[in-house]
């Protein structure tokens, strides 16, 4: 055996030197792997491109799997969405409502990747964007997927002016040729969006909070987006240009067949834009059903909830509305039968447990009679 001291005196035999020669071979080995690991990661296949849908997920752009939000304080760390499953199909508007704080932007920011899940999985085109994923995936979906925010005063730099605001994207991706290409996309764009020429040299604290929004469109839009996370884009805005607003997503909507993800907090103001609604209680979806259906045949106690605080358009019949409250403690949620999401007829899902899906699936039998 060699002493400890004898360690520098020592020369090594033809098997040591063997065998440390094979140990600095394997590590420089491992590291080469790991390096062309990486450039591997960084070079997509095209097949692996955002643009290529996967089989199977042609009818959906956006596919949550069992999502948890958590929210980090120093060693705490709050569940603020939990086993949240949605499929967003592709071209629809699809309206996510629910109260303050039940989770709705954090749901919407996190399909663009702008706060990380803890479990579960968000797939895009088919492909999973959650999680580790390559830069150029990363970069990728970040020309896909816009925002309009719900304040469009703070989410516009007041240092820029219009031109520069609505460039920002197309010059971060090189989406033109040429500066002359650049300012005739610009100039169409804000025409779109129903802004004159002479407003590109304008800054944001001269413009109305409508036409502060219309910017805020425009700088979305002229990304030609798959889809647009529009989280509570009227609620800072004046009634009387609401719907104006509405319309302009709409429009683009239709003309480029995008795909919305409207955040609301009220009924009302997703009825009339919503291919389908999904309502969400403390960060579980706790109904899902078309637009039309969900108004026509409610049945959780939450969105019972939501529907009568719609205002009436009849001044007698709003006065003397009942508005329900909502109290999650009159489940009475037993561990032998606790609730799942359950899908009550087609297309319509629900959070109930086995004692309550029994009664919805008897008021829908009634209905089905009183239509006979
Ligand atoms: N950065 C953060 N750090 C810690 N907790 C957060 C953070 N952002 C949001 N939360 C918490 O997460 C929960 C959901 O917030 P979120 O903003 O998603 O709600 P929301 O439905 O969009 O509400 P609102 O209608 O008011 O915009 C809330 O309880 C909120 O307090
Ligand atoms: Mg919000």
């Amino acid at each position: 055996m060699m002493k400890q001291n004898d360690k520098y005196n020592h020369f090594p035999t033809k098997a040591e030197d063997k065998k440390s020669l094979s140990v600095s071979v394997k590590k420089t080995a491992s590291k080469l792997t790991n390096f062309i690991n990486k450039r591997r990661e960084l070079h997509v296949p095209e097949d692996k491109s955002l643009d290529k849908i996967v089989p199977g997920f042609e009818d959906n752009i956006v596919s949550m799997r069992n999502v948890k939000i958590a929210y980090k304080r120093g060693m705490d760390e709050r569940v603020v969405v939990d086993d949240f499953s949605l499929d967003i199909k592709r071209g629809e508007i699809f309206g996510l409502v629910g109260e303050s704080g039940s989770g709705k932007t954090t749901v919407g920011r996190t399909i663009m990747r702008m706060i990380p899940i803890k479990s579960g999985e968000i797939l895009f085109n088919g492909h999973r964007i959650s999680g580790k994923i390559p830069r150029i995936t990363q970069r990728e979906l970040k020309s896909k997927v816009q925002l309009i925010f719900q304040d469009p005063s703070a989410s516009l730099n007041d240092r820029a002016n219009v031109d520069y605001i609505i460039s920002e994207g197309i010059r971060a991706f090189h989406m033109y040729d040429g500066e002359d290409d650049r300012l005739d996309k610009v100039e169409k764009m804000l025409q779109e969006v129903g802004l004159r020429p002479e407003h590109l040299r304008r800054y944001p604290h001269e413009f109305s909070g409508g036409q502060r929004q219309r910017i805020g469109i425009a700088r979305c839009m002229i990304m030609n987006p798959e889809m647009v996370v529009a989280d509570e884009p009227i609620s800072a805005l004046d009634v009387s240009i609401r719907a104006q607003v509405l319309n302009l997503i709409k429009k683009f909507q239709i003309e480029k067949k995008m795909t919305v993800l409207f955040i609301a907090h009220d009924l009302s103001v997703v009825k009339y834009i919503s291919d389908r609604i999904g309502v969400i209680y403390d960060g579980r979806l706790v109904e899902l059903a078309d637009a039309n259906r969900l108004f026509e045949m409610p049945f959780h106690p939450y969105t019972k909830s939501l529907l009568s605080a719609v205002p009436i358009p009849d001044p007698r019949e709003e006065k003397n509305k009942k508005i329900i409250t909502y109290d999650p403690r009159m489940h009475h949620y037993r561990y032998d039968d606790l609730p799942s999401f359950y899908e009550v007829e087609p297309g319509h899902f629900v959070r109930a447990n086995k004692a309550e899906l029994a009664k919805y699936q008897k008021m829908l039998a009634k209905e089905r009679r009183n239509k006979k």
